[in-house]
C-alpha cells in the first residue's frame, strides 16, 4: 500500500516509491529503492523535502510495530543469501589516487590478458582447465579494487572488436569483485566471483567466430546459437574438478532474467542466486559500455542510466543498486559540463555524495579554449553538473587527460 508520510518518520528497511519535491535533481533517485543504507536514510532527512511516498508492502511501515512481512520474495532471498555470508567491513574509501593505482593495474590488466587467452587457447585445444594461475590474478585485482576501484574499471572498459570476449571476460571479472565488495563479500567469495566473471562466457569457444563476430546483427537463427554458449560453457566446467559451484551457476545463469524472460532455463525471481544477479548485471553493463564490430558503446553515464530505466525486470533491484554505488551515477572517465562552462572529466567518486564526484577540469566552453588543469571535489565545490557530454563530439582524448 502507498503511503505518504513525513521524511522524518522514515526509517531504514522502508520502501521509497516516490520523493516529493526536487531532490536531487538525477533520475536515478527520482526511482524507488528500498532504504537500506545509513548514510541514504541521512541524505534524504538532510535534503530539504518534508515529505516522501512509501511503499509498505515491499518495505517497512511508519510504525514499529507494523512488521510487514510481505516484502517481494526475491529481495528477502538476496538478504537471507547476503546474511549467511560472513562479511568482513570494507573501506569503500580509496586509499591511494587513481593516477598511483594505474601503475600497478596496468601490469595487472596485461598479465589478466595473458592469463585470459591462455585459458581459452588451452580450452579450444581440449585440454584440462587449469586455474592457478587464474586465482593469484584475481588476488591481484581484489587487492588493485581495495586500493583505488577506479584504475581497473577504467583501463578495463578499453578494448578492440577482436578481443572483445577475451576483455570482456576481465572487464567482467574486475566489475564482480568491485561489486561483491560493495556487497561485502570476504576475501574467499571475491576470488570465487572474480573467476566467475573470468569464465562466464567461456562458452563462446563453441560458437563459430563467423556468427560471434559477425559485423551486424544476427539473425533469429544465428541469435539461437549464440544462446548456446552459457550451457556450453557450463558442460564444459562442470566436467572440471576445481570449479565451484559460484562459477558453473554465473556460467549458466548470467543470462537469466528477474522476471524470467532470459535464457537457457527462464529462472526468474527467487531461483536466481545472488552470485547470478551480480553476474547479469556486470555482464551487460561491460557489454553496452563496450565498442561492438555492430554498434558503438555507450558512455558509462548514460549506460548507467539506461540500466535504471528498463524497468521490465531484467536485474535484481538491491544488485543494481549496489552495482550503482561501486561505479557511480557519474562513473570515472565520465565527461561533465559544470555550470561554470568547464568541461571535466571525472577521476574519482566522493565520500558524500553519488552525485558530486571529483574532476579534472581542463577546458572552457566559454572561451573555448584549455584552461590549467585542476581537480575540483563537487561535494565541496560552489560549481555543479549541468550536463552529460559526449567525448566524441567534442573530440577529446579523455583516457590521455586521466593519464589511462
Ligand atoms: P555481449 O555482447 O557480451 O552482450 C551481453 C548482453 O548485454 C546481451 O545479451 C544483452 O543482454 C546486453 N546487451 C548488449 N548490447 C546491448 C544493447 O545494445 N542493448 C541492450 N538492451 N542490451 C544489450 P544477449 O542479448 O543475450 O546477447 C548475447 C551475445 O550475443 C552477446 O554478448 C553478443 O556476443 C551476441 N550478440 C547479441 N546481439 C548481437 C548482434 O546484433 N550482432 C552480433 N554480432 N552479436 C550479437
Ligand atoms: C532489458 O531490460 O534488458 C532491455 C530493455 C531495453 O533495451 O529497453
Ligand atoms: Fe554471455
Amino acid at each position: 500500500m502507498l503511503k505518504k508520510i513525513k521524511v522524518k518518520d522514515v526509517r531504514l528497511g522502508m520502501y521509497i516509491q516516490e520523493v516529493c519535491g526536487s531532490w536531487m535533481q538525477h533520475p536515478f533517485w527520482k526511482r524507488s529503492f528500498k532504504l537500506t543504507d545509513e548514510k541514504d536514510l541521512n541524505t534524504l532527512k538532510n535534503c530539504g523535502v518534508d515529505e516522501i511516498w512509501i511503499d509498505t508492502s515491499l518495505g517497512l511501515g511508519v510504525s514499529a510495530d507494523v512488521k510487514t512481512l510481505s516484502k517481494k520474495g526475491e529481495e528477502l532471498k538476496v538478504e537471507s543469501e547476503l546474511k549467511k555470508i560472513d562479511k568482513t567491513p570494507q573501506k569503500t574509501t580509496a586509499l591511494v589516487s587513481l593516477q598511483t593505482e594505474l601503475f600497478a593495474a596496468k601490469k595487472i590488466h596485461t598479465n589478466a590478458k595473458k592469463a585470459v587467452v591462455s585459458i581459452f587457447k588451452d580450452v579450444r585445444m581440449g585440454n584440462a582447465l587449469q586455474l592457478d594461475g587464474a586465482v593469484s590474478l584475481v588476488n591481484e585485482i581484489i587487492q588493485s579494487i581495495a586500493r583505488n576501484s577506479s584504475a581497473l574499471i577504467c583501463l578495463s572498459r578499453l578494448k578492440n572488436a577482436d578481443d572483445y570476449t577475451y576483455l570482456h571476460s576481465i572487464a567482467v571479472c574486475v566489475l564482480m569483485v568491485a561489486l561483491g565488495r560493495q556487497l561485502g563479500l570476504k576475501d574467499a567469495e571475491l576470488q570465487q566471483a572474480g573467476i566467475a566473471g573470468l569464465l562466464h562466457d567461456i562458452g563462446k569457444i563453441f560458437i563459430p567466430d563467423e556468427v560471434l563476430n559477425k559485423p551486424g546483427k544476427l539473425t533469429d537463427e544465428e541469435f539461437n546459437i549464440v544462446k548456446m554458449h552459457p550451457l556450453k560453457g557450463w558442460e564444459f566446467l562442470k566436467e572440471s574438478s576445481e570449479v565451484h559451484d559460484f562459477i558453473l551457476d554465473v556460467c549458466r545463469h548470467h543470462h537469466e532474467r528477474m522476471d524470467g524472460m532470459g535464457y537457457p532455463d527462464k529462472l526468474s525471481g527467487e531461483a536466481l542466486t545472488v552470485f547470478a544477479r551480480m553476474g547479469a548485471v556486470c555482464d551487460v553493463y561491460d557489454a553496452i559500455t563496450s565498442n561492438r564490430s555492430y554498434k558503438q558503446g555507450w558512455e558509462p553515464a548514460e549506460s548507467i542510466r539506461k540500466m535504471a530505466e528498463w524497468k521490465n525486470g531484467h536485474f535484481d533491484e538491491v544488485i543494481f543498486h549496489a552495482f550503482v554505488k561501486t561505479v557511480g551515477i557519474y562513473p570515472t572517465g565520465t565527461l561533465l559540463k559544470l555550470k561554470s562552462g568547464r568541461l571535466g572529466v571525472v577521476t574519482d567518486q566522493s565520500k558524500k555524495s553519488l552525485t558530486k564526484p571529483i574532476v579534472k577540469v581542463f577546458f572552457s566552453t566559454r572561451s573555448i579554449a584549455q584552461i590549467v588543469q585542476e581537480i575540483i571535489d563537487l561535494s565541496k565545490s560552489q560549481d555543479s553538473i549541468t550536463n552529460i557530454e559526449n567525448p566524441l563530439q567534442w573530440g577529446f582524448d579523455l583516457n590521455e587527460i586521466m593519464g589511462v
